[in-house]
């Protein structure tokens, strides 16, 4: 059985090394592709063909997607999910599901779809319209910017003077940029990571805020991460916001706050999982790995 592991670097980073490692060890074989290498055709048969470079790929049998690019244009976004989708359609199983990671990628898309599931969400607008996010930095008076798509904390913005707030929206929208915005919710010194592995919780982390004056919780943003055997509320939390967006694993940030008990800030697709796996001791490499087989062989 060969499985692939798809990022947008020349050089696999430590989880796309460490799954290609676990694919190994499983007596399996591993290839890395990176996005922008693959391409698809039709030809005047209909018939698809995806390729790699200018060789015809073939036999993969599932895929674990890490990246599809952090800083692509709409043409490359669309067509790296169009070919995505082409390998899902030739019988590769895409880990996660297409779907899934789109749904996922839009943070408001995904908040809305949880809500209306049923889980708790901080109060969030997305719009293009200055007024109305001006207005929304006013009724909280703290409120938190971020990009609609991003990770690891990079570019979020808490703001507790609305003008300030009105200046950011501002240039967001001179730059044709949406304007996605938070109610800050009162959490406590740390929030959760619960990484979900195939319906199940792998592990789960506390992460500290250390630096002062930071409010983000992100390993990267200098965030602690501590071993943490969250409540059954809070794993039925993660584990069922993955089934609500489709996705066989996740990393889910959840706030523990006084006021509002639990609340999700977002749903990680491709989660990175250093600090937890650390903290925990977890592999999660392995057991993404595994799910992958286990859906390979249906
Ligand atoms: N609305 C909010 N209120 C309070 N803290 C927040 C809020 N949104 C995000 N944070 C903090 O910032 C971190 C990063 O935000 P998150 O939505 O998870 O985006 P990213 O994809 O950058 O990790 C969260 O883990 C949390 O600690
Ligand atoms: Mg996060």
């Amino acid at each position: 059985m060969r499985l692939a592991v798809i990022h947008d670097t020349r050089k696999p980073d430590l989880p796309s090394r460490e799954l290609l490692e676990a694919i190994k060890n499983k007596g399996l074989t591993p290839v890395f592709l990176r996005i922008s290498g693959l391409s698809t055709s039709i030809d005047r048969h209909g018939k698809v063909t995806v390729f790699y470079g200018k060789h015809k790929l073939t036999e993969v049998d599932g895929a674990i997607v890490r990246s599809i690019g952090a800083t692509t244009s709409v043409e490359q976004y669309v067509r790296r999910l169009t070919l995505l989708r082409e390998l899902e359609r030739e019988g590769t199983v895409v880990m996660n599901p297409v779907d899934g990671m789109i749904k996922a990628r839009d943070k408001y898309g995904a908040l809305s779809s949880l809500s209306k599931a049923g889980l708790r969400v901080p109060e969030t607008l997305v719009t293009e319209d200055i007024g109305l996010a001006y207005d929304f930095a006013v009724k909280f008076g703290k409120a938190v910017i971020k990009p609609l798509i991003g990770s690891r904390g990079y570019g979020s913005v808490l703001v507790d003077n609305p003008e300030i707030a009105f200046r950011i929206f501002k240039t967001l929208a001179s730059f044709n940029q949406v304007i996605y915005v938070q109610e800050y919710v009162e959490k406590r010194s740390y929030d959760l990571r619960v990484f979900v592995v195939d319906g199940g919780v792998l592990a789960s982390i506390q992460r500290f805020i250390t630096k002062p004056g930071e409010w983000r919780t992100n390993v990267a943003q200098g965030g602690k991460a501590k071993a943490y055997n969250p409540p059954e509320e809070v794993k039925e939390m993660a584990i069922k916001a993955c089934e609500v967006l489709g996705l066989w694993y996740a990393g889910v940030d959840i706030a523990e706050t006084d006021e509002k008990g639990y609340v999700i800030f977002e749903v990680n697709a491709a989660p990175d999982w250093q600090g937890l796996a650390e903290a925990t001791g977890a592999r999660p490499a392995e057991a993404i790995t595994e799910a992958l087989v286990k859906r390979c062989k249906r």
